[in-house]
């Protein structure tokens, strides 16, 4: 056993103070002041740079401090130009947030430095880097968090930059070509250091709270230290809670004063309200930026025949949706919302793409007029999935998430899953999906009649009747749906298949509802009876039997509007119109 007592941490104050550096450090770009850097300043900033840890302590930085106006008029050029490429990259809800935001201060600040990494510094036998070479460049940034928080103690505000192109920077400053860029550092002092990270007061992003990335000896298990581990689902159902009363009551007293006949905008004004008592605000925010989250997943019960498309369309249709050629993109384009695919069991190896999320949970369900579609756990990992994708597209700044899903023969489970829900007879809300003939119909429908028979699902057991008859992006769904609740998000309703979602959702947790806006009616019967169950009116009613979140994207901005109306409409008291008597 030790003699002495472990080495001695900081005294309260000195903890304090580091603590306090590190949460008062902020990245700037508005409001800096010329004054130039006095060199004592800037050199002990420079110091605390160069004491930062490295990879067999090879400290691979260099810091070129940049003054010059020229330097920093053509490094700027350089900036506007990604500015630009970026923007263009950005669906419109998003590059309209965008035009707001600066973000970089390279002409406004006295002094820019260049930190870059030397990967062949320290030799060919570096210690630690001989497995992974990306820990040169690793050990440049953990000298520029250093530079960054004894800026901030000596009240210098930092702005780092990223809008530049490696390997032009490297011609541009003349820097010699075996080095890495790691950071473009525009430095100086400043009118103040904002509480919040402007992009968050921007409504650019969120914060992620800890509890979300602390997991305990395994990946899933989350707790903070001296808590119960916990699963997602539970902390998730934990945080889902009815509309505010308080926010409701002001929606409908603000509307019966907006300058308009009480009443007059139908649905509309029942989805303001619903938006108030969601977000707690009134009026609420306008749903912009949103997201539309595809779910993709194979069906076992294919092999039964089904549908008429072979099973590797699925597989294709999320490559056209990664490239843009689908009916979903030039809607989201059209309605300017972000596409966001999750492969939760395709059946095809899918290529890495962006805009794709690999959350395969298996390759397909099994065909279950067999046995289960799927396990218990899988169903909780494909909702799961579904959770997580809510948390990333809400922290990422999404004010709204919409549904879709892409899966040949889904629509054979979504109605399995209707027909557990609602009671309904098979005959009477199984559709044609993709376009079946009569034959393959009553084929469909004696498939799910079978799959009822052998499961007997228990409809008050919703992860027992997935795994029965549902599939992985029902699952996922599911999930989106108590995700976007628990984070009162407004969540847009798409067709059949989460119409099945949501009344699995709805068995789960009832008043998960209150976030759920149904987007459209689609010609689907089982989609008509979910609705009807659910007690939803939608919004969109135009025959529309195509998934991929296509009828959401269409009712966006009509949500969007309802919202908006809150925000400009003038009252009556303001706008000194006079009222009915
Ligand atoms: C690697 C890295 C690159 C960044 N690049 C940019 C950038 O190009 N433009 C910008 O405005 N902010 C940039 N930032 C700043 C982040 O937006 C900022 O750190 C984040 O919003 C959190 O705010 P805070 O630093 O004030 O806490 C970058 C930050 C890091 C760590």
């Amino acid at each position: 056993a030790p003699t002495r007592p472990p080495a001695a941490g900081y005294d309260d104050s000195d903890r304090a103070a580091v603590h306090r550096v590190m949460r008062e450090r902020r990245d700037i770009r508005n409001g800096f002041r010329p004054d130039p850097i006095p060199n004592d300043v800037l050199l002990r900033v420079l110091e605390a740079a160069h004491t930062a840890p490295s990879v067999g302590h090879s400290q691979p930085w260099d810091f070129v401090v940049i003054r010059s106006g020229e330097t920093r008029e053509r490094m700027h050029q350089l900036a506007t130009g990604q500015r630009k490429a970026y923007a263009a990259s950005l669906p419109k809800g998003r590059a309209k947030q965008f035009r707001e935001l600066k973000i970089e201060a390279i002409l406004d600040t006295p002094v820019n430095i260049v930190v870059t990494a030397d990967p062949t510094r320290g030799g060919r036998h570096t210690l630690g880097r001989h497995t992974q070479p990306q820990m040169a460049p690793y050990s440049s940034a953990l000298a520029v968090e250093n530079l960054w928080l004894a800026a901030r103690a000596e009240g210098l505000g930092v702005g780092w930059v990223s809008f530049f192109d490696e390997r032009q920077m490297v011609t541009e400053l003349g820097l010699p070509e075996h080095l890495e860029v790691v950071a473009y550092l525009c430095i100086g002092y400043v009118d103040e250091f904002p509480e919040e990270p402007e992009l968050m007061q921007a409504g650019w992003a969120e914060r992620r709270p800890l509890s979300w990335v602390v997991h305990e000896e395994t990946y899933g298990r989350r707790a903070l230290p001296g808590e119960d581990p916990h699963d997602l689902l539970r902390e998730t159902l934990h945080g889902i809670r009815p509309l505010d009363a308080k926010a409701l009551g002001e929606a409908w007293e603000r509307q019966k004063r907006m300058t308009k006949p009480a009443g007059a905008l139908g649905m509309l004004e029942i989805i303001a309200a619903q938006l108030c008592g969601l977000s707690r605000k009134c009026p609420p925010p306008i749903p912009e930026p949103a997201a539309v989250a595809i779910f993709a997943g194979d069906h076992g019960v294919h092999a039964q025949g089904v549908t008429p498309w072979p099973q590797e369309v699925t597989g294709q249709m999320v490559a056209n949706f990664l490239g843009g050629g689908a009916v979903c993109n030039a809607f989201a384009t059209q309605v300017g919302a972000e596409v966001c695919v999750v492969d939760v069991g395709v059946a095809a190896e899918l290529p890495a793409a962006p805009g794709l999320l690999p959350r395969k949970v298996r390759a397909g369900t099994d065909d279950f007029t067999a046995g289960p579609a799927m396990s218990q756990e899988d169903v909780l990992k494909a909702i799961e999935a579904g959770i997580e994708t809510a948390r990333d597209l809400v922290a990422a700044g999404n004010k709204a998430l919409l549904t879709g899903e892409m899966g040949i023969a889904n629509t054979t489970a979504s109605a399995a899953l209707v027909s557990v829900y609602t009671g309904a007879d098979p005959a009477e809300i199984t559709g044609r999906g993709t376009g079946i003939n009569d034959e393959t119909h009553a084929h469909k429908v004696d498939v799910v009649r079978r799959a009822l028979e052998l499961h007997r699902p228990d409809p008050a057991d919703p992860i027992g009747v997935l795994a029965a008859v549902g599939g992985l992006e029902h699952a996922a769904l599911v999930g989106l749906i108590l995700g976007g609740a628990s984070l009162r998000t407004p969540v847009i309703l798409d067709g059949v298949s989460t119409g099945a979602a949501a009344l699995v959702a709805h068995a789960i947790a009832p008043e998960a509802l209150a976030a759920c806006i149904a987007g459209h009616r689609s010609a689907e019967p089982g989609h008509v009876a979910a609705l009807t169950k659910l007690g939803l009116r939608p919004l969109v009613d135009l025959d529309l039997r195509l998934g991929e979140g296509t009828g959401a994207l269409l009712a966006l901005p009509l949500v969007q509007s309802a919202a908006r109306a809150m925000h400009e409409v003038a009252t009556f008291d303001t706008a000194g119109v006079t009222e009915k008597d």
